[in-house]
């Protein structure tokens, strides 16, 4: 299975080059993804006139299965209504046959109108767990915000506010990936039977500790998971060839002292 992942556009922005996402989306239609998920930061200020572009903009992307969410900037202006308007619902639970693999998807609006923090919530935990029940060869969460601190970006902050009690469920609810954005840094964390993989940002040049635009290819076979950096119209670099299986001491699941709250009614419904 191969799962593009871009973030961060951030269309209308001072610094963002339209040249650069339209190159990372030739180079993804031509890799032929079985999944494109974009991490949100769509627009730069959720403002009226750039939502339309950004979905015409990212309507080049041919792949059959995209996913999208929301970012902090999005939310900006009432944004979160336009993004409904735009791209449909802010947070998705789908299953994919893709190339054999019986994968699970749970993706989160993690922003919040105005502000660039991050957050969950606890009011969504059941629908998350709800998502990923049952069978599924893979479990891949996607949201905005980063659960784990990113290196290269600065002073730490915006993370998830509840990112222990996620990563957590998460955790227990055997998720094999998290796709994340906003930091504009692309890095991955082996965690707690978890790969929390972040892009960088795909098409502007607001960059930090990694000084290009980029975003991510990854690849997921039987036993190995490999993330490949891509800079559009530039070279590719990895970021790790991993195993994908866990032994059950490392992983941890059994061992957290936090005893989660038992399953709520969600409130959000697909
Ligand atoms: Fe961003
Ligand atoms: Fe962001």
């Amino acid at each position: 299975m191969l799962i593009a992942q871009l973030s961060d556009v951030h269309v209308g922005g001072a610094r963002y080059r339209g040249e650069l996402l339209r190159s990372a989306i030739e180079e993804v239609n031509a890799a032929a993804p079985d999944l494109v998920v974009v991490a949100g930061d769509l627009t730069d200020d959720g403002y009226p006139d750039q939502y339309p572009e950004a979905r015409e903009e990212l309507g080049a992307i041919e792949c059959p299965q995209i996913v999208l969410v929301p970012g902090n900037h999005d939310a900006r202006n009432v944004g979160y209504i336009r993004f409904e308007e735009e791209f449909g619902s802010r947070d998705t639970r789908m299953r994919i046959d893709a190339d054999g693999l019986d994968v699970a998807l749970v993706a989160v609006d993690t922003s919040k109108p105005d502000i660039d923090e991050g957050e969950v919530g606890r009011e969504h935990y059941g629908w998350i767990a709800e998502g990923f029940d049952g069978e599924a060869d893979l479990r891949i969460f996607v949201c905005h915000h980063h659960l784990m601190p990113v290196p290269g970006t600065g002073r730490e902050r915006n993370q998830v506010l509840d990112a222990g009690d996620v990563i957590a469920l998460l955790r227990r609810l055997e998720v094999d990936l998290v796709l994340s954005g906003h930091r504009h840094v692309p890095h991955v964390w082996p965690v707690a039977g978890m790969f929390i993989v972040h892009s960088g940002t795909v098409s502007t040049l607001r960059v930090r500790g990694f000084p290009h635009p980029s975003y991510n290819l990854i690849r997921v076979d039987g036993s190995r998971i490999s993330v490949e950096l891509r800079i559009p119209g530039g070279e590719g670099r990895s970021l790790g060839n991993y195993p994908r299986d866990w032994p059950l001491d490392l992983s941890a699941r059994d061992a957290d002292v936090f005893v989660p709250p038992p399953k709520t009614p969600p409130l959000a419904n697909d």
